[in-house]
């Protein structure tokens, strides 16, 4: 920046923050100094016209007006990607310390929000923006709150044939493109119900009420209409009574408390459900705060939890509520919390236990550790010990996906929250867990994928090996997942041989020595789970008499100290990071859940991707 322009910066700065402090001068509680004003925040909001969003607006002036040392400008880009970027750059100008931008259209918003987050932290809202570079996501599970949906709409209509009618919200929005594919996982496995018509209604209740009256004297039989957000649930309903159709029921979703909101019109029968759907606006004050403040365990991306609204859970809500607030309460000692680990199988986990430990006696949070040494059985007996000498809160990291029903749910009848760390469990009733923190297992095997697509550039075939790891493990499962994911596109890349390793390092060893010993065909490259596997492959290779890294690319994941040892010496081809230290953000949740805060459902770690050609310069500064 020119220091011309860096000094206009500084000038209307200092002129908005005197503004500021004059006006919370008049009006703020003794002792709220105007002068401790120092955090300038920009808030470009897409549009002010949904009901969502106006309540999104509101809740970050009301959770802003907490803070005297904080300021936040509002722009409204009524929904034009021009307007919006002209609000960014004006933010940019009047010199704020951080952008918290809600993006009209994701796509044409990604090069304005790189650039601004070359300057300062940028937390997107709601809709994410393309790659990763901004500080922050935080936005809801769209396509979880689609199957959500669709889940209520199976159970309302049973086994009989059921016809639905979808509106959805702006044509290719990403959030509308979600909650379809949700809607549709779910209803696919019900053949007896079909989805008979679709309309798109821009997320607005006039356009959903003119559409559906226009549609609804030629469509026959419809018994449930899905809408992307309430109001536009409302605007169908208003059409359809107006038409004199009965017997639809309406399913919706944002969940917004007031007269209006989707809670109300639960309330009154309009609805027979919707799912509140957090704007995250509360969420991206604090964590603003938190990044301002250069606070440890900010996650990469967070999304946040729904919750269903039934006429039945209206009923409950107040007996639900005094539960979890006297669960809650301070405990008056050390907060305890369990952590069941897999084990030791690997570099990345000797670094996440140390995390672990050493971000609990941090916070002073009394640590109770067990070590599974790899065995689901080990795990539950350790959570079991939990919930028998109570601990305020039980995390861990489960060895694999499945078969952990019985156990959280004796966790959930003795009141105790469960936050899943690293590794994801596969359960129908998500109501089990809390919270997950860790990493984008699938992301993260599309990572290996595009690399190798691009720095292999073969156009003839190129022969992969797979070394997986646990079988049932989150990790082996989504990482061959990301990675058949992208190379679906390039018919010459071949996985011609598979098998697990557990991710240890002798294990990775035995079975490439096996695969060397039986393997027919040239083997172009090697697509290791973890990096320990691909060191032990590394060694049958060499034993073998071939050039790891030469004769066979390697591409593994996790990027710790041996991966970049082993890419100095020219052995591994590039390391996809795996960030094992998710120590201080669990402690941060641990903390946030005991002093009553509600917990995202996916907290997701910032990641990247280190060829061979960036390990000497990246080694010094990494701590694993
Ligand atoms: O769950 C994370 C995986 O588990 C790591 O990538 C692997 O090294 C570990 O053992």
């Amino acid at each position: 920046m020119s220091s011309a322009r860096a000094g206009r910066r500084r000038a209307i700065r200092s002129l908005l923050l005197l503004l500021a402090s004059l006006a919370l001068g008049s009006c703020q509680p003794e002792g709220r100094k105007a002068e401790s004003l120092h955090f300038l925040i920009g808030f470009s909001q897409a549009n002010l016209s949904e009901p969502w969003r106006i309540a999104m607006t509101e809740e970050i002036r009301s959770e802003a007006a907490r803070y005297s040392d904080m300021r936040i400008i509002y722009t409204d880009a009524a929904d034009s990607t021009g307007r919006q970027i002209e609000d960014v750059n004006r933010l940019m100008h009047y010199g704020i310390d951080l952008l918290i931008i809600s993006p009209t259209d994701s796509r044409a918003l990604t090069p304005i929000v790189r650039e601004v987050y070359s300057q300062i932290p940028v937390i997107v809202l709601d809709r994410a923006v393309e790659g990763y570079d901004y500080s922050l996501f935080i936005g809801p599970d769209n396509e979880r709150l689609g199957r959500e949906a669709g889940g209520v709409i199976a159970e309302l209509l049973g086994d009989r044939p059921g016809r639905v009618l979808e509106i959805q919200g702006r044509s290719g929005s990403p959030p509308a493109l979600s909650r379809s594919q949700g809607l549709r996982e779910v209803l696919s496995k019900h053949p007896n119900i079909k989805i008979a018509d679709v309309i798109v209604a821009d997320w607005l209740r006039d356009t959903a009420e003119d559409k559906v009256a226009a549609q609804v004297r030629v469509l026959p039989r419809i018994d449930a209409i899905f809408a992307q957000n309430d109001a536009m649930a409302f605007g169908a309903w208003r059409a359809t009574s107006t038409a004199g159709r009965r017997g639809i029921r309406f399913i919706g979703i944002d969940g917004l408390p007031g007269p209006t909101g989707g809670i109300e019109l639960v309330r009154k029968g309009v609805l027979s459900a919707t799912f509140t759907c957090p704007t995250g606006g509360k969420e991206s004050v604090a964590y603003a705060r938190d990044i301002l403040q250069h606070k440890e365990g900010i996650p990469k991306k967070i999304f946040l939890r729904p919750s269903k609204v039934t006429p039945d859970l209206l009923l409950q809500i107040r007996s639900a509520e005094s539960i979890s607030r006297e669960f809650r309460a301070a405990p008056g000692r050390p907060i305890v919390l369990g952590f069941a680990q897999v084990g030791s199988e690997s570099e990345w986990r000797v670094a996440n236990t140390k995390s672990i430990k050493t971000a609990a006696a941090k916070v002073g949070i009394e640590l109770l550790f067990e070590d599974g040494k790899q065995h689901q059985e080990n795990q539950i007996a350790a959570i079991r010990s939990f919930i028998r000498r109570k601990v305020d809160v039980i995390a861990f990291s489960p060895v694999v996906e499945s078969g952990w029903d019985e156990v959280l749910k004796e966790a959930k009848a003795a009141g105790i929250p469960v936050i899943l760390s690293d590794r994801a469990v596969d359960l129908k009733d998500d109501s089990l867990w809390l919270s997950f923190i860790g990493s984008d297992f699938i992301e993260e095997g599309r990572r290996a994928a595009r690399w190798l697509v691009e720095n292999s550039k073969a156009s003839g075939p190129v022969n992969i090996v797979e070394l997986q790891g646990t079988i049932g493990s989150a990790p082996a499962i989504d990482r061959t997942i990301g990675f058949e994911e992208v190379i679906k596109d390039y018919p010459n890349y071949r996985i011609i041989d598979s098998e697990s390793g557990d991710f240890f390092r002798d294990q990775g060893y035995e079975v490439m020595k096996k695969i060397l010993l039986r393997e027919t065909k040239k083997i172009d490259a090697l697509y290791a789970h973890n990096d320990d596997m691909a060191i032990g492959a590394i060694q049958a290779m060499e034993e073998a008499g071939l050039k790891p890294g030469k004769d066979i690319i390697v591409v593994s994941i996790d990027a710790a100290h041996g991966a970049f040892k082993a890419m100095i010496e020219g052995k591994l081809s590039c390391t996809v990071e795996c960030n094992p230290l998710l120590g201080p953000q669990l402690m941060k949740a641990v903390k946030d859940y005991m002093s009553g805060k509600d917990l995202p459902i996916r907290m997701i770690t910032s990641e990247e991707v280190f060829p061979a050609s960036t390990a000497k310069l990246k080694l010094a500064g990494r701590e694993y």
